[in-house]
């Protein structure tokens, strides 16, 4: 299949029913055929081209709220979410809040200055320096969960009480890596990009603890020469 309609993806990547009841992970990524999560130049988004790009909006607009670390919010340039008519139409279609908040991931407190606008929530360790949480906390919600660090469990509750249940977790590699060791990853899409790239760029999945999270094929569409593929957690 070489092109697939923003219908098609959205009866691919739709959330499942259990994200009416509890939340809900799902986590984004695309890696090179030699399994890198960056190109040469370090980052990420013009990887998968266009059908990746179709994946990752149409993927959000059945989201209630992107997860994402601060290190890909500075490297990708993130700021507030928007939709076109489609994408909100979809939104209203699914019963999904108007607008998307995205929630960044700092222990340093260190979030892009597009980032700072109402909507917008940092997570953060209830120790993370407490002048910067008070300044922060004057533009955007502020969840401090967990000493040294973020205790995912109770963000999780913390947001699904904000009726935010369908996490995207669009990165990067070390937050992934936490959430894996958490076996909190209920769902991975991942496209496979037609290229190789070699160097030291991580996998989408780094540090945190080591463990094996047995993962079932949900579906493997190719659109021209990159793979779209999506997993669900084997429980
Ligand atoms: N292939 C893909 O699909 C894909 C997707 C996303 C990103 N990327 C690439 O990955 C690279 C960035 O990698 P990365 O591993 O540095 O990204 P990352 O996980 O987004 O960022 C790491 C930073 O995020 C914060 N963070 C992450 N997890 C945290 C946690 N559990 N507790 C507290 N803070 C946490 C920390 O921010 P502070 O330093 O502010 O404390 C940490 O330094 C970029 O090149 C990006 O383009 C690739």
């Amino acid at each position: 299949m070489s092109e697939l309609t923003p219908d098609q993806l959205a009866a691919l990547y739709d959330f499942p029913a259990d994200a009416d009841r509890r939340p809900w992970v799902r986590t984004m990524f695309v890696a090179t055929l030699d399994g890198a999560a960056a190109d040469a130049s370090g980052r990420s988004g013009s990887l998968g081209g266009d059908a990746d790009t179709a994946v990752f909006h149409v993927a959000r607009s059945l989201a209630d709220v992107v997860l994402v670390g601060a290190g890909t919010a500075r490297a990708e340039g993130y700021g507030p979410a928007s939709f076109d008519a489609d994408a909100a139409e979809r939104r209203a279609r699914h019963h999904r809040d108007p607008g998307l908040p995205i929630a960044v991931v700092s222990r340093r407190l260190d979030v892009p200055e597009a980032l700072l606008v109402p909507g917008t929530l940092v997570v953060t360790t209830a120790d993370a320096p407490q002048r910067e949480r008070d300044r922060l906390a004057e533009r955007v919600d502020v969840l401090a969960h967990g000493e040294g660090q973020v205790h995912w469990r109770r963000v999780l509750a913390d947001l699904a009480e904000r009726g935010l249940r369908r996490v995207q977790c669009e990165g990067g590699p070390s937050l992934h890596g936490e959430l894996v060791g958490a076996d909190l990853v209920d769902e991975l899409c991942l496209t496979v990009a037609p290229v190789l790239t070699g160097g030291d760029a991580p996998r989408i999945a780094h540090g945190g603890e080591a463990a094996d999270r047995p993962m079932t094929l949900a579906h493997c569409v190719p659109a021209g020469d990159v793979l779209l593929t999506r997993w669900l957690r084997a429980r």
